[in-house]
């Protein structure tokens, strides 16, 4: 049930707008406030007046015209939501809110808006396949934006590829997921560290690895969703972070991220350390940039200090999750650091394999606890992994910490 939960629909002008009628009825029917706002086109598929009528409330569409009910309306519909969901989202839409482009009601709402966003998309395949729509996404998504991925099947232009708006009866799934997995881990705090540590050479060179940074992401976006107070401490990476953070502390070596974990620690219910830490960094880094003046050049490395293991010597009630990303005995050398560093479970991908590793958005990852058992998980995206993740600390968390829970092999 959406008991009060404050929903937002924005509805731009597609045909599949009238199947949003559906949607906004059954997120009614379940216990929602429901809001509506639509875009001069959508008007054109829809009458304002079919939402209204549904959802006993007044639907914006005018930037100005409404002011008898909202003073200052995108403002007021922002702050008003818990959740904003566009659908159906037109490639006009998706192009103004990948750039920031605000030139009606509904899109200035969306970008005065610092709430969860969830975007159906509905269009021509070409459309939806064109480069520009297709970058346009990844921008969004890389803010955050969860995007439902369109259907397959006949379009209303009487072709027939993705394009089609899921059925009303799935986008209600998505939303109802959205805040039932809300809860798993309201008032915890958690720690995510992503990206990779730069251990620098001299003041424009670096020591950095292949780390994207998008595990730990969808880790904190994952735990974010699922109510948690969270903190991001990020290395390089090259995305952008979610919405909501408590904090994101950008670092660049080691040390840094060390320091910033540490100050935290003590107050954190769980640290998940998905970043690729570099082992070890120069140990005098080049005060000026280094000239090549001669052949060779030698730089002498120290070792960094592990934090994970550092965590794991200190740790009270906190919940510790560690990655090793292994080439070769994943299970063995997993196994290995979970004990070494006095971790929880701790999530073991072979880099080698395709779609697993770095820069990909998909990983084939394992999850090896403390007896022994391990949750071998085929290949997925590294959003569904990172709820999985997520799922299993709130377990931990919420039953007062068990070190050895069951194999449950999903
Ligand atoms: N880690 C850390 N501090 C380091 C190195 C790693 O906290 N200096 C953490 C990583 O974030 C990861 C886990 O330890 O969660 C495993 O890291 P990995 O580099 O795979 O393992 P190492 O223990 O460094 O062993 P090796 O490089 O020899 O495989």
């Amino acid at each position: 049930m959406l008991d009060k939960k404050n929903i937002l629909i924005g509805v731009t002008g597609g045909i599949a707008a009238y199947k949003v009628v559906e949607v906004a009825s059954r997120l009614k029917k379940s216990g929602a406030n429901v809001r509506v706002m639509m875009t001069a086109a959508a008007t054109e598929f829809v009458s304002p007046r079919t939402f209204e009528e549904i959802t006993g409330n007044a639907v914006f569409v005018e930037m100005f015209g409404d002011a008898a009910h909202f003073h200052v309306a995108h403002i007021a519909l922002a702050d008003f939501a818990d959740l904003i969901l566009i659908a159906p989202a037109t490639a006009n839409f998706l192009a103004k809110a990948a750039h920031g482009i605000a030139d009606d009601l509904l899109t200035t709402t969306i970008l005065a808006s610092d709430k969860p966003l969830l975007i159906a998309p509905s269009m021509n395949t070409k459309m939806f396949l064109n480069p520009a729509t297709q970058e346009n996404l990844r921008i969004l998504k890389a803010r955050g934006v969860k995007i439902l991925e369109p259907a397959i099947g006949e379009l209303a232009c009487g072709t027939s590829g993705k394009g089609r708006l899921p059925e009303p009866v799935e986008i209600y799934a998505v939303v109802d997921k959205f805040f039932t997995s809300e809860q798993i881990l309201s008032g915890k705090k958690v720690i995510v560290t992503a990206g990779g540590t730069v251990e620098a050479i001299d003041p424009v060179r670096y020591i950095g690895n292949r780390s994207s940074g998008r595990m730990g992401y969808e880790i904190a976006s994952s735990a974010l969703n699922s109510g948690a107070e969270v903190v991001l401490i990020s290395g390089k990476a090259e995305i952008a972070p979610p919405n909501g953070l408590k904090e994101f502390i950008k670092v660049e070596s080691a040390l840094k991220m060390r320091e910033e974990v540490l100050k935290r620690f003590e107050s954190t219910d769980c640290v998940i350390m998905s970043a690729a830490v570099a082992d070890y960094r120069v140990k005098t880094p080049a005060a000026q940039k280094i000239k090549k003046d001669s052949e060779n050049l030698t730089l002498e490395l120290v070792k960094n200090p592990d934090i994970l293991r550092e965590l794991g010597s200190i740790k009270k009630n906190q919940v510790l999750v560690g990655f090793a990303a292994e080439t070769q005995n994943i299970l063995e050398y997993a196994n290995k650091k979970l004990v070494e560093k006095n971790l929880d479970f701790i999530v073991a991908n072979d880099v080698t394999l395709e779609g697993a590793g770095f820069g990909v958005s998909t990983n084939i990852a394992s999850i090896i606890w403390r007896n022994g058992s391990v949750e071998s998980f085929s290949k997925m995206s590294k959003a569904d992994l990172a709820e999985k993740i997520v799922a299993r600390v709130a377990d931990l968390l919420n039953n007062d910490k068990k070190l050895f829970p069951v194999n449950t092999n999903q």
